[in-house]
């Protein structure tokens, strides 16, 4: 049988790089290899108990059906709290969808509003699944380059981008992978920037409360002054660990978009899953402390990343502000972080993620959310690996 041809759109796209690394890092541990993985992208952490309470008593009510496509009336009134609570905003329900992960609600907003060929532009470093997924929904991903030396682009740069065809800006801070985040300057000069040029601005928030040494995001609705551009996206995933709901939303004042990723993801998921649901809403409603522990934790763990990290020599680094990731400059090893991310995979047994995935090479992206001994001894490991290199270097030399 002659072979049969897939479509064009699905030969186009990338393989996820932190999701093959995950199943690497699975398949090295499951053949006993004593791996540690710092190349994660979910907390070490419990889920919420309320949120499990919820969860199972849903499943014993026998009902798990089909719910309201965009979300049932709770956890929508969850989120409408959540939005008052965090950005000082008052929602209603027809400026809410909850989706499947922060992902899905981010691919139906670029499903809705992209045009073939329209342009989005997002800083690099960005979210390796940025580019894929502006593809997939046929528009041109544009990725701004900070200067050498910086993780952060400047609003001239980020504005030097923007042409006839741009439809949308899309921005995650703190940012994964460098941690970071934004400043209000910033932040006030880009929401302002997209009202003027008359683009959307979607904040990918998805972090925004795992921020530490005290800091607080800024809030673009502080700038903002009709909100018809302003997209932001949330979810229950990493504030509250608990990223197999996969539940995410998108909240926006701007209801034609709003109803349009409805009737995008009715067509395509129907729904989100009940069980999914009840958890998202009672972790929402319940015990906030969850998230001040969990910020706490991740505080310490970067510390620690830091300490460790300051023992090799020749790396460059910006300390975290929030987030569980850190990116380092490992250029002076190696410029292809590739080949050096399969290096240390194979020769110290620690899985990070190269840096060329999220636009910026010579870096790796190493995650603090695994546990303290597992950063400490797999950063040494690193350190190891790193001298083996270079004593091989000078022996070649
Ligand atoms: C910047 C960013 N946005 C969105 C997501 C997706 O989150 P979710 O698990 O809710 O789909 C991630 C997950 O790693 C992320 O890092």
């Amino acid at each position: 049988m002659a072979e049969l041809t897939l479509s064009k759109r699905a030969l186009n796209i990338a393989d996820s790089p932190t999701l093959k690394i995950n199943a690497l890092a699975r398949a090295l541990k499951k053949e006993g290899k004593p791996l540690i993985h710092l190349g994660g992208g979910e907390p070490v952490f419990p889920a919420p108990q309320a949120s499990v309470d919820a969860l199972v008593e849903k499943a014993h009510s026998r009902q798990i059906k089909y719910t309201p496509s965009s979300g049932t009336p709770e956890l929508k009134q969850a989120v409408a709290q959540y939005t008052l609570a965090n950005y000082g905003r008052k929602v209603g329900a027809e400026h809410i969808i909850v989706s499947a992960g922060a992902k899905q609600a981010l691919f139906n907003f670029l499903l809705a509003a992209v045009q073939e060929n329209d342009e989005v532009i997002f800083p690099a470093p960005y979210w390796v699944s940025y580019p894929e997924m502006v593809k997939l929904a046929g528009g041109v991903p544009v990725a701004v380059q900070p200067q050498k030396g910086s993780l952060q682009v400047t609003l001239g740069e980020l504005a030097a981008a923007i042409t006839p065809r741009t439809k949308a800006i899309l921005l995650n801070s703190p940012n994964n992978p460098s941690g970071l985040v934004s400043d209000a300057p910033f932040i006030k000069a880009v929401v302002q920037l997209a009202e003027q040029k008359n683009i959307f601005l979607v904040m990918d928030d998805i972090y925004h409360k795992l921020v530490f040494d005290g800091k607080t995001c800024p809030n673009p609705y502080d700038y903002s002054t009709c909100g018809q551009n302003l997209v932001i996206i949330n979810g229950v995933s990493k504030l509250y660990a608990l990223t197999g709901l996969r539940i995410g939303w998108a909240v926006s004042e701007n209801t034609s978009l709003i109803s349009a990723m409805g009737r995008l993801q009715a067509q395509s998921t129907s729904c989100n899953s009940d069980l999914s649901e009840a958890a998202a809403t009672a972790a929402l409603l319940g015990e906030q402390s969850c998230i001040k522990e969990l910020c706490s934790l991740l505080q310490r763990n970067r510390d620690v990343l830091m300490e460790e990290l300051a023992q090799i020599p020749h790396l460059k680094i910006q300390q975290p502000q929030g987030t569980f990731y850190s990116f380092a400059d490992f250029s002076y090893y190696n410029p292809d972080s590739q080949a050096l991310a399969q290096y240390l995979l194979e020769k110290a047994l620690v899985a990070v993620v190269p840096g060329a995935a999220f636009g910026l090479d010579g870096h790796l992206r190493i995650s603090f959310c695994a546990s303290q001994d597992s950063i400490v001894e797999g950063v040494r490991r690193i350190k190891r690996a790193l001298e083996n290199l270079t004593l091989k270097e000078d022996e070649i030399l």
